[in-house]
């Protein structure tokens, strides 16, 4: 994980403003670990948030606000995380320093990386290349994971949440959110590579773990609008009446079964995507990847994990974001817990940053 920006101690909830709804997370430290204690997802309208930008503030203000009096939550602390192109995510080989020195010069090297002004942007670094202390084992360069995000992005969350109240004590990246729910749910496997996929309503993240530690990151502009896109230009149809479809839903015209060979081409065009990522980030050194993971509300897309397992020829599997939460069933129906877990990856990710773990 990555000491993003000003992580502090404390008690939070995870908002994850989506390009489709608003997830609201809140856990408690428990014995055994965490305990669910609050969930709550508020839908969108579409144009609401477009490429990860906020478009109608005040439509996402009335969203929180709702989601909180909903909840009936008075916690004040929030993490939330941001996506999209204000975020920079890199490799980078840089002369061999430590920590302390890279922290003073890491704003110099990442100049020549990152395709905005350096006093525009937010940085962080995680070192990759794992080295002996000792100084003649020391290699001659080492290679970092920068990471840079917009400050008028962050400034419009904080700004966002400090309207109605709220401390937004951390401003996270999604990928790294989820990164850190499949690290606490699912632990790290000595020399696997997973890649973690996300497949929300605007765009996909991917997140290719090596032992846990962030490797190759990509984003696509590909997710579930593309398959309402693909409905609506064969029937001529509303955004809303797509979705429906999409769902499940029939009309007097258009049954599922006129649906799913639509769905199905446009799963064939995302695999394609995914195939190209992977075949890219395998180029980029003796790679292979073991297993993917899929989150985000398109997992639920018919068979698409069935469909990667067959055509990546990788084992695809659902990500179970509440597998090592504790879940009282008093409050939680199992049903309904298992229907949300794929969308609360990004969510449960920050609300799990609540110690402020530094690593
Ligand atoms: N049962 C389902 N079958 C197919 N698609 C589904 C299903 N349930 C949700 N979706 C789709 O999942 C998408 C929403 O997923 P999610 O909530 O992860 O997105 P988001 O986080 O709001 O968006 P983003 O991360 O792209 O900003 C929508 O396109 C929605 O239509
Ligand atoms: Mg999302």
């Amino acid at each position: 994980m990555l000491d993003l920006f000003s992580i502090k101690k404390g008690a939070l909830m995870a908002v994850d403003i989506g390009t489709d709804s608003i997830k609201l997370v809140n856990l408690k430290a428990v014995k055994s670990g965490y305990q669910l204690l609050n969930f709550g997802m508020i839908p969108l309208a579409p144009g609401t948030i477009v490429e990860g930008s906020i478009v109608e503030a005040e439509a996402v203000n009335e969203a929180i606000k709702n989601l909180l009096e909903l909840e009936k939550i008075n916690v004040k602390n929030v993490a939330t995380a941001v996506s999209g192109a204000s975020v920079v995510i890199k490799k980078i080989k840089v002369p061999y320093m430590s920590h302390e020195e890279l922290e003073d010069s890491i704003k110099f090297e990442a100049e020549h990386y990152i395709p905005y002004d350096i006093d525009e942007v937010n940085l962080d670094f995680h070192i990759l290349t794992k080295y002996e202390e000792k100084e003649e084992e020391r290699p001659e360069q080492i290679e970092i994971l920068l990471v840079a995000v917009k400050k008028d992005k962050v400034n419009e969350y904080v700004n966002l949440f400090s309207e109605l109240g709220l401390k937004p004590l951390i401003v996270d990246v999604d990928v790294f959110a989820i990164e850190n729910a499949y690290e606490y749910n699912y632990g790290i496997q000595e020399g696997e590579i997973v890649a973690l996929i996300d497949m929300g309503a605007g765009m996909t993240n991917i997140n290719i773990l090596e032992e846990g530690v962030t490797t190759f990151t990509r984003d696509i502009s590909f997710g579930g609008n593309n398959y309402n896109q693909a409905i609506r230009e064969e029937y001529n149809i509303s955004y809303q009446l797509a979705e429906r479809l999409k769902l499940g839903e029939e009309t007097e015209k258009i049954s599922t079964r006129d649906i799913i060979p639509l769905l199905m081409a446009s799963t064939e065009e995302f695999a394609d995507e995914i195939q190209k990522s992977f075949d890219f980030f395998k180029s980029t050194g003796d790679y292979r990847v073991d297993k993917v993971v899929l989150s985000g509300g398109c997992s639920k897309i018919i068979d698409l994990d069935k469909y990667l397992t067959k055509n990546l020829g990788i084992v695809t599997e659902i990500f179970d974001a509440f597998k090592n939460i504790s879940i009282d069933e008093k409050s939680f129906d199992p049903e309904y817990i298992q229907y949300i877990a794929p969308f609360a990856a990004v969510g449960v990710g920050l609300a799990l940053r609540r110690l402020g773990d530094n690593k």
